[in-house]
């Protein structure tokens, strides 16, 4: 199988206040990510570089992050969105401890069931990432997922089999490129091996 490798958009201006949600713009370390990154991804695959497909959240922290990286083809899937974090949108993790504190400590007892006031938990996002991850394990192009901590914890879960009760707290690292190597599975040829 090709390579799938996913990243977080480079450090946006929302990481360095630690708010959450948010539509915002890379930072100037962010954006000399969005280089390294296009530079990484060309050393990786080489000629392999004209099949790459990109998938890329519509979020502008994501958008900028992918748009130095060329490829065969480029598209924004709705499904690689930040989880929405509702009403919250906008304040900091501490403005939630300090003025909603039974939010914060339902959140903290339970991250995996949490759903954020109109918003979306773990369990929705992992719901909606379900067309993401067919497509994934269909695709026989290289593929690079450029989208968000709380989307990359779902993916990467699933692709390293780890429980949904432990997925939301995965680290997930700004500026890191993780690489999926699919295995290939093919039963006739171990049943072969088996018989000889
Ligand atoms: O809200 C989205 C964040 O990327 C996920 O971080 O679930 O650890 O708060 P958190």
């Amino acid at each position: 199988g090709c390579p799938v490798y996913l990243t977080r958009h480079g450090e946006s201006l929302g990481n360095q206040t630690k708010s959450m949600g948010g539509d915002g713009n890379l930072s100037e370390t962010g954006d000399r990510y969005a280089g390294v990154l296009a530079d990484f991804v060309a050393a990786q695959l080489g000629a392999g570089q004209s099949r790459l497909l990109v998938w890329c959240s519509p979020m502008k922290r994501a958008t900028q992050t992918a748009r130095a990286v060329k490829c065969h083809r480029y598209s924004q899937w709705q499904a690689l969105t930040e989880l929405d974090t509702g009403v919250f949108n906008g304040c900091s993790y501490k403005q939630v401890e300090r003025d909603y504190p039974d939010e914060f400590t339902a959140r903290e007892v339970d991250k995996l069931c949490y759903r954020y006031p109109e918003g979306e938990g773990y369990l929705d996002v992992v719901n909606r990432l379900d067309p993401v991850v067919v497509a994934l394990e269909k695709e026989d192009r290289p593929v690079i997922v450029v989208s968000h901590q709380a989307v990359l914890r779902c993916l990467y879960a699933y692709f390293h089999d780890i429980s949904l009760r432990e997925m939301p707290r995965i680290p997930i690292s700004l500026h890191t490129v993780v690489k999926l190597t699919p295995v290939d599975y093919h039963p006739e040829a171990s049943a072969a091996g088996a018989a000889a």
